[in-house]
């Protein structure tokens, strides 16, 4: 059916201020699509009243004194490392890959064990209100798929990638090459012609495979060739981990001769197809000019940065420089899966830089909002927006707990992203329609 939702809406539609619309309306189509967003009803505008003549089965939902806000997307986590959430911090990246990361990820070629934790996963995201999410599985198909399946039936879209890992690894965590083609083309065949994963036209299927080499120390040469081609055969995505730590970026330099952006252009994984990479924090000169000519998003992960001790990435650079920027949870490096929180997170650590450099001014508060709406929303399609057109992703926020009388909408916002949680979000909606907490989300 169609919908009107009232409620105070707040949104941006670009990086540099919020719309924010008191006891505003947003009409949905049956389809999922936002048809207006106004003040009052009568200025819904063209579109909406259009489709309010000729659908007569429209239903007003009144959200009364509530927030209505687009929902969160997380553009970098790693599903296989949840159970490792909030432990392991003493270590930098490749020796806390070797210690933590890569043991855990290995329990995955247990099916049984692999559902016990993806579904804490997938429950959990829907908690913090994430409705699109941009995750690393593990090397094991079965799992994968299995993964694709829990997101599938709690109606969250996803981008899955099997992790492409042969080399610098446990045996258990290298898979050879023709296997892994193999796998992903298992996987493919089930985006698209699956009966549990089907297409739903004139948008993408909400779960979909998403071409995932490791990172360059992972791969061998002939894996990275393999997933760039399989990325343009099956025109999909690409995400992986980019120029994040001192160590990784010289062995990058010694095993592939040249510079890690570069590399992965190479073998057509860095914007032959969209593609995001986690971190960037050492990303400058020329590796920010290709991310740009190649329209290659970074997934910036403001707690990983902290707690596997990286750096600071250069957020505000990429933003005045027209870099593509989303916000990333990457659990477990690192260990909160709200993307509320990773905006808190990510004007800190920008503060902290500011600090440092006194080069550019810190995050505000609608660039950190930006990033995780709109902007990480636009690598799943038109998502993270209330202009007409968008997928109605959407979260409820009732926010009276936090004694609200004497704040504007703008600050209630704020006060929510700084201090709310879960509790507060009432309903969630993804593509139109309501995630409800059903089986698989309890
Ligand atoms: N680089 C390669 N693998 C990983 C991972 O699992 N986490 C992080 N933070 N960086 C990586
Ligand atoms: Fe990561």
């Amino acid at each position: 059916m169609n919908k009107i939702y009232k409620a105070h809406i707040l949104y941006t539609k670009d990086k540099a201020h919020f719309e924010v619309l008191e006891n505003g309306y947003v009409a949905v189509g049956a389809d999922g699509l936002v048809i207006g967003v106004a003040e009052n009803l009568a200025s819904l505008g063209a579109d909406a009243s259009q489709f309010c003549n000729k659908t007569p089965d429209v239903e007003v939902v009144d959200f009364g004194d509530k927030l209505l806000i687009p929902a969160m997307n997380d553009l970098h986590v790693h599903a296989s490392q949840y159970r490792n959430q909030g432990i392991a911090m003493d270590l930098e990246l490749m020796e806390w890959l070797q210690s933590y990361t890569f043991p855990e990820e290995m329990k995955y070629a247990d099916t049984a064990y692999a559902e016990r934790m993806y579904r804490r996963f997938v429950r959990d995201l829907w908690r913090v209100g994430t409705m699109r999410v941009c995750t690393f599985a593990s090397i094991h198909t079965e799992s994968t798929r299995l993964l694709m399946h829990l997101f599938q039936e709690a109606g969250i879209g996803a981008l899955v990638g099997k992790v492409a890992m042969n080399r610098n690894c446990p045996e258990g965590l290298s898979e050879p090459v023709e296997k892994t083609v193999k796998g992903y083309e298992s996987l493919i065949e089930e985006t698209f012609h699956g009966t549990s994963l089907s297409p739903t036209p004139p948008y993408p299927p909400l779960v979909r495979t998403i071409i995932t080499p490791r990172f360059i120390p992972s791969c061998t040469p002939e894996m990275l060739r393999a997933c760039g081609e399989l990325a343009a055969k099956y025109q999909l995505p690409v995400q992986s981990h980019l120029s994040e730590n001192k160590d990784e970026i010289a062995l990058v330099q010694e095993l592939e001769g040249t510079w890690y952006g570069d590399a992965y252009n190479r073998y057509g994984l860095f914007g032959q197809t969209p593609t995001v990479m986690a971190h960037c924090v050492f990303t400058e000169g020329e590796e920010i000019e290709l991310m740009k000519r190649n329209d290659v998003v970074a997934a910036h992960c403001p707690t990983s940065n902290l707690n596997v001790t990286t750096g600071i990435a250069p957020v505000r650079q990429f933003l005045d420089e027209g870099v593509r920027v989303g916000l990333g949870s990457d659990i477990s490096g690192g260990h909160n899966l709200s993307i509320f929180q990773m905006m808190v997170y990510a004007i800190q650590l920008s503060k902290a830089y500011y600090q440092l450099h006194r080069e550019r001014p810190y995050l505000t508060l609608s660039e950190a909002f930006w990033m995780a709406t709109k902007s990480a929303g636009s690598f799943f399609g038109k998502v993270g927006s209330f202009e007409p057109g968008y997928e109605f992703d959407a979260l409820v926020i009732d926010d009276s707990c936090l004694n609200h009388d004497h704040y504007s909408l703008l600050e209630r916002l704020e006060r929510y992203i700084y201090l709310g949680d879960d509790r507060q979000i009432l309903h969630r909606f993804c593509r139109g329609k309501e995630i409800m907490e059903t089986k698989i989300l309890k």
